[in-house]
């Protein structure tokens, strides 16, 4: 799961290749590396373990240059984070880099092997290197020697590759895993997202899959694997390029954590107006095609497939609408019925997670009505394959543990409730949910004056193993959502349980050093979480309950009773949420974990 960029210009490459490679530090930061073709029309490869910044100084002090380059950023798959197992991988007059996995690498190996290459990495890619370079001794050209590799390869990738035989050319391919071309006068690009192009060109061209292109400083020509010339023009990217610093934060999940208020108030000035709703907030007639639909199947991974149980919950409680919740890696492998009239909803901060991408592909070839992304990132990879688009407008989330991005989700979910809402026979019930939804912005800023309160609590989880959190209805997402964030950052094992599940196995966990978190808002479910709760204490756990209930009677102890501001029983999960990512950030403070940047993890999970 790795990021790459590509170059080749009428000037050096280096500079252009560092920094867009920062941009892509976010699939991954185990190590970086580059491959510059120099004066002498040698390769010449820096690479180092760890972040970019590591590879800044690393060429800087190497004083390397070079017209046409390649970079990598890895997260490691196959082979540990260590130097020999860095991207560019080398071989005879070769170096490459690779995203995503060969499946048939150990095939491959074997039959590299009787032709006398020697391995030096653990990795699958060092297959392709090999490949190359075989090829590239048979072939007249670098088109049909990436068209021989590309045929050889099973799995998904994208590839870049330079060589000392066509020094002034970059050779790119890619399959199943997104690669785009950036174009500007007197230089070329390839780069893993539009992200990465931003600093060098607006002028785009996406890669389909079994597609190669090779460029140099003057012009691109797209090929698809049988050798066919493809024509496609540039697209020009309206995205501005804005430095995101933590201002006065410590952290970026603590400025993003903060920022919830404003990202939420922003989407009720954009998409409420006098009248409520604005019409077709999810695209062209979305607000038609959305009254039509009678099922929904929502694919998503990690937080944003929280924020898919959550809409499930809403839309069935107040719709006829069948509503299915699915996590993507699941749902791309299996047999999937979908009845007619079903919606695709994606859900996806990053718009370039690879099992929602595939997920997404899977569902164009089916019978869906339409396809809908929920996305944060604009001419990301899953926009671009949709027919229907909400962007969130989280503005750029740069911790890994996702927060901004999950309620500016939510945001758009309840808004899609309220138009799925108009086919109830309760017609009040819009109404009813615009009201709160404007109440938001105010709940969340008295949310927020429990940092405090959190802080203290935040001590007690230093020293702990595991921890369980638990909700009933639409707290139970949360739940799971709370206990993602608290494993996430730091490191603390623990689980989201629907609360009335616990007594089905769980409650074995349960004794004296055992936190039990009850997410617990005034609705109809206090009591029977309240018995759950009690359950815990029987058994000595230690219990804090979350809730704007006012709690008296003998099943309470209010000693860990967190008080909550009250809130409407549809907003509540955003209300809730709130104190949850607060509690893992002040977790993570007290074990001085990275939290911006955990170990074994990256932004966006680029490889299944
Ligand atoms: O970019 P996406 O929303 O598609 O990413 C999905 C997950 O990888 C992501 O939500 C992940 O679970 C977060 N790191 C959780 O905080």
């Amino acid at each position: 799961m790795c990021g790459i960029f590509g170059a080749v210009s009428s000037t050096h490459v280096q500079d252009s290749l560092i920094k867009g490679l920062s941009k892509l530090e976010y699939r991954g930061y185990d190590s970086a590396g580059i491959s510059l073709i120099t004066k002498t029309k040698k390769i010449k490869r820096l690479r180092c373990v760890g972040k970019v910044k590591n590879l800044k100084s690393l060429v800087s002090k190497s004083k390397s240059s070079g017209v046409c380059g390649i970079a990598h950023t890895r997260w490691a798959t196959h082979g540990k984070p260590i130097l020999k197992n860095s991207h560019p991988h080398n071989s005879d007059e070769v170096s490459i880099v690779h995203n995503g996995i060969i499946e048939n690498s150990d095939d491959l190996k074997i039959f590299l092997k009787k032709k006398k290459f020697k391995f030096t990495s653990d990795t699958d890619s060092e297959v392709i290197a090999h490949l190359f370079s075989y090829y590239s001794k048979k072939s007249s050209d670098s088109i049909s020697t990436m068209k021989a590799v590309a045929q050889k390869l099973q799995g998904s990738f994208a590839i870049a590759a330079i060589c000392e035989r066509w020094p002034d050319k970059l050779i790119a391919a890619c399959n199943g895993s997104p690669l785009l071309v950036g174009a500007k006068k007197g230089s070329n690009f390839i780069s893993s997202d539009i992200h990465a192009l931003s600093e060098s060109t607006n002028k785009y061209v996406p890669l389909a899959d079994n597609e190669i292109v090779e460029i140099d400083s003057d012009n691109y020509q797209i090929y698809n694997f049988t050798g066919k010339k493809i024509s496609r023009k540039t697209s020009s990217t309206k995205k501005q390029t804005k430095i995101v610093s933590k201002g006065e934060y410590n952290h970026f999940m603590q400025k993003e954590i903060y920022e919830q208020q404003e990202i939420i108030s922003n989407a009720i000035k954009h998409q409420i107006g006098k009248k409520g709703l604005l019409p077709n907030i999810f695209g062209p007639n979305s607000d038609k095609l959305l009254l039509k639909t009678k099922h929904i199947h929502f694919v998503a991974c990690g937080t944003s497939y929280n924020a898919a149980l959550i809409a499930k919950y809403w839309i069935e409680e107040i719709t006829d609408i069948v509503c299915t919740a699915e996590i993507a890696s699941e749902y791309r492998y299996r047999t999937v019925n979908v009845p007619s009239g079903t919606l695709f909803v994606a859900i996806s901060q990053s718009g370039e997670t690879a099992d929602t991408i595939y997920s997404l592909k899977k569902a164009k070839n089916r019978n869906y009505c339409s396809i809908l992304s929920i996305c944060n990132v604009p001419e990301s990879s899953i926009t671009r394959l949709s027919d229907l688009v909400y962007l969130t407008h989280a503005g750029p989330e740069i911790s890994v543990a996702s927060t901004k991005a999950f309620t500016s989700q939510l945001i758009a979910l309840l808004f899609m409730t309220m138009v799925l809402s108009r086919t109830s026979k309760n017609k009040a019930i819009e109404q009813t949910i615009l009201k709160q939804v404007k109440s938001l912005p105010a709940i969340i800023k008295k949310t927020f004056l429990l940092e405090k309160e959190i802080k203290k609590i935040a001590k007690n989880f230093k020293n702990k193993k595991h921890t369980l959190f638990l909700g009933r209805g639409v707290s139970y997402p949360i739940a799971l959502e709370a206990a993602l964030k608290l494993k996430e950052i730091t490191y603390i094992h623990a689980e989201g349980y629907a609360a009335g599940e616990l007594k089905h196995g769980p409650l074995a966990l349960v004794d004296k050093n055992l936190p039990v978190i009850g997410l617990m808002p005034d609705n109809n479910l206090v009591n029977q979480v309240l018995s759950n709760l009690a359950e815990v204490r029987a058994r000595q756990g230690l219990v804090y309950i979350f809730t704007n209930k006012k709690l008296s009677g003998s099943k309470v102890d209010k000693t860990n009773v967190i008080n909550m501001p009250s809130c409407g029983h549809f907003v509540s999960p955003l209300v809730y949420v709130i104190p949850m990512q607060l509690l893992s950030y002040f977790v993570a403070i007290e074990k001085k974990t990275n939290i911006d940047q955990p170990r074994n993890l990256a932004k966006s999970v680029t490889v299944e």
